[in-house]
């Protein structure tokens, strides 16, 4: 082994660690900015040594400044500008770049061993050329596809036709039988284009027919495919950096979808296939419409709060809407001021994207060591005088505990029905993303403010002030 080889492993394993680490620190907000930095470096660390040692890498060292300095630009300022709610989008795109990458590597090194036309390639490269061909073009279109579902740039309802799955099936058995071809009987250049084509369609077709509220956990999927793919190009350059991170890219994405599979209660089948929700951007239908509830004025809210001891403030998709986190903020400072302890109760799938709660939380300051996990808090509902739900519905909703024919039956739910008192903040009677009624709501104990969230907390931090 020369000096170069050994020094280029070495460079390779604190890169390796860098990822490692990185994704251990972001698992958590407090350390999460210096888990991104570490990916970064690691990044940055193996990009500049393989420039630097590759023979020729840098006769076209214009190119690559190029690239990467509109790369760069783009990136920094797409990071910057993009909102909080427009995150998942950001990540679909980032993704789809991704995906398209590995795709046209697999093609260039098809086309370039193909050109040399010395008999079929090697059986071990050629798959890995075609799993980075296929999964990139996937991840590549079913990204674009989600990205445009919740930019609303197409419908976001799920998008289905009678024979869907049947053309999804004939798809991927089209991508089996050319792919075997392809490996085993010819390297023809139109097959294998052919082959990238039907992948791009596939991507399509996948991705349609699923809900825009399902997009994170597609992304999550996608994601996963791309790290996939970039393994796969690691494995046909023979460049461990490449295999390592899309191993861990591949690992990571894995075990999110499943967790958000898991806190919803859903199989990825469901998810793929079933056509679930309404689309998302503002799920809700009359469902619930005929239930009796009580409604509370602001002001006995928030003498509500102002006097007890505890509330504990359950935050969902309809807070993300309204953007109500900062006055949320304030009404936390308020009533901690006044000695009321205020904790917050994170379902891990409120909102529509992993960590949206907390992400918007931590941009309006509320501290960390604030914010429960479900499993953390559940246990001290029965302690709280108020539990104030602000746009959740799902999350919190008791059939999940006891109706066997509900879609969400058997999904874990933060246990709101056990608190003293419960005040709900919502618009109407309308149903969450699930679309189905909340019995919550026809509880003795709860009480519904409706209004946008927003103003409705408002009117509390003018309460809790006058109380
Ligand atoms: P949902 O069950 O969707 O309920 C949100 C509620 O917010 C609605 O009932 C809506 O009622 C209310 N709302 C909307 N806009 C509002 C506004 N401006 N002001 C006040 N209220 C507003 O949300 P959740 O409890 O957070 O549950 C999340 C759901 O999304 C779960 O079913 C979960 O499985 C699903 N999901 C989550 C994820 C992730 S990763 N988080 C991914 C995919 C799917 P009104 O219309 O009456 O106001």
């Amino acid at each position: 082994m020369t000096l170069l080889t050994l020094l280029t492993y070495v460079v390779y394993l604190l890169a390796a660690s860098g990822f490692i680490l990185a994704l251990r620190f972001l698992a958590s907000p407090r350390t999460a900015r210096t888990g991104n930095l570490l990916g970064a470096a690691g990044m940055a660390l193996v990009i500049v040594w393989t420039l630097a040692v590759t023979p020729g890498m840098l006769s076209h060292w214009w190119i690559l400044l190029l690239a990467g300095a509109i790369g760069a630009v783009v990136g920094m300022l797409g990071a910057r500008r993009v909102p909080m709610t427009a995150m998942p989008q950001m990540v679909a795109i980032f993704n789809g770049a991704g995906g398209g990458a590995a795709a046209v590597v697999a093609l260039s090194e098809f086309l370039a061993a193909a050109g040399h036309g010395s008999g079929l390639l090697p059986l071990v490269p050629m798959i890995a050329t075609l799993l980075g061909a296929v999964i990139g073009g996937v991840s590549l279109t079913g990204s674009i596809v989600a990205f445009g579902k919740l930019q609303g740039l197409i419908p976001a309802r799920p998008v289905s036709y009678p024979g869907q799955q049947i053309v999804a099936a004939v798809l991927l058995g089209a991508l089996v039988v050319i792919g075997i071809v392809l490996a085993a009987i010819t390297n023809s250049v139109p097959l294998f284009l052919a082959f990238v084509a039907i992948a791009l369609v596939t991507g399509v077709a996948l991705v349609m027919p699923i809900g825009g509220a399902d997009m994170p956990v597609v992304i999550s999927l996608l994601n996963s495919y791309t790290g996939i793919a970039v393994a796969a190009t690691g494995f046909v350059l023979g460049n461990y950096a490449l295999l390592i991170a899309g191993t861990l890219v591949g690992a990571s994405g894995a075990v999110l979808t499943q967790l958000m599979c898991r806190a919803m209660n859903r199989s990825l089948f469901n998810v793929l296939f079933g056509a679930f929700g309404t689309g998302g951007a503002a799920a809700g239908g009359p469902a619930g419409a005929e239930q009796n509830a009580r409604e509370i004025g602001a002001e006995d809210a928030a003498v509500l709060m102002a006097y007890g001891q505890k509330v504990i403030i359950v935050p969902g998709y309809g807070m993300a809407v309204a953007q109500a986190q900062q006055p949320v903020r304030e009404l936390m400072d308020l009533l901690l001021a006044r000695g009321v302890d205020v904790q917050f109760a994170i379902h891990p799938v409120a909102g529509r994207m992993p960590g949206h709660m907390n992400v918007l939380l931590a941009e309006a300051n509320v501290p960390y060591e604030r914010l429960k996990e479900m499993d953390e808090i559940n246990d001290e509902f029965p302690t709280a005088d108020v539990a104030l739900v602000i746009g959740a519905n799902d999350v919190t909703n008791p059939a999940a505990r006891t109706d066997k024919s509900s879609p969400i039956y058997g999904m874990p739910i933060l246990n709101v029905d056990q608190a003293a008192n419960v005040v709900v903040l919502k618009r109407s009677m309308a149903a969450g993303f699930a679309g189905i009624a909340n019995p919550l709501y026809a509880d003795d104990k709860t009480a519904m403010l409706f209004g946008d969230a927003k103003q409705s907390v408002q009117a509390l931090v003018t309460g809790v002030k006058n109380a």
